[in-house]
């Protein structure tokens, strides 16, 4: 099987990987960027040509008042210095989630980022931040009345065009981290027919061979979309 045109990640384990040196979760999180950015190299390097990464979901404000900061604090800081990296490599910068509901200056730092690298023919990298599927599908709906769609024009695609995700194409491999075995509210819609890959690997640890192992396993999965297998009679 070909390489996939759309990969999605739901990174975890940043906090454990710290837990497991005795360094305070801020750190595994650290790591965890480094992480995104050796993911970014490779995934331009395998072909991807959409990659999406969890990084903080519409639950994630639950976790202590410190962590989201440091968190929000990492990610302006990084987001700057993302700049200069998609444009040397011809990334497109898109995000995904309820804008509105980040903090003012990430807000204008992802526009801006989003807008710097919009013309970009390379690899879509869509960083899902304040991300959830179901807020993503009643935003959807939402849209749709919004447009003046009637009940019996309301379709798979008309929906589908309103998601976050606009048209990228759905999500062929699903890959998670950290083994653990759920989907976490994370591109519902998108995955309906993706493969998954679980990896027991804490996500700092992940690098472009963890990356090619998943691609290597995907190549070994035979897709039917609901469908009979090709061999089959
Ligand atoms: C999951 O590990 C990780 C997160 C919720 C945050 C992921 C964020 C980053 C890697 C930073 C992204 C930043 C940029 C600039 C792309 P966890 O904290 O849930 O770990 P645990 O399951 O071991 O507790």
């Amino acid at each position: 099987m070909s390489i996939p045109r759309h990969v999605a990640i739901i990174m975890d384990g940043n906090g454990r990987w710290a837990a497991q040196r005795g360094w305070p979760r801020i750190k595994g999180h650290k790591a965890g960027v480094k992480a995104v950015e050796d993911i970014l190299e490779a995934a331009v390097a395998e072909g991807i040509g959409h990659l999406s990464l969890f990084a903080f979901s519409t639950e994630n404000w639950k976790r202590p008042g410190p962590e989201v900061a440091s968190l929000m604090a990492l990610l302006r800081m990084y987001l700057r210095m993302f700049r200069r990296r998609f444009i040397e490599k011809g990334i497109r910068f898109h995000h995904l989630g309820a804008i509105e509901g980040m903090p003012q200056g990430i807000q204008q730092d992802l526009r801006e980022l989003e807008a710097a690298t919009a013309a970009h023919p390379g690899l879509v990298f869509h960083l899902a931040l304040n991300y959830g599927s179901r807020l993503e599908l009643v935003q959807a709906a939402r849209r749709c009345i919004e447009d003046g769609l009637k009940a019996e024009t309301i379709t798979e695609k008309s929906l589908q065009a309103r998601l976050w995700t606009g048209d990228a194409p759905d999500v062929d491999l699903l890959i998670r981290t950290s083994g653990e075995l759920r989907l976490s509210n994370f591109l519902l819609w998108q995955s309906a027919y993706a493969e998954f890959y679980v990896t027991e690997t804490l996500w700092p640890d992940f690098g472009a061979q963890q990356l090619r192992d998943a691609l290597d396993a995907y190549q070994q999965r035979e897709r039917r979309f609901g469908g009979l297998a090709i061999t089959e009679t």
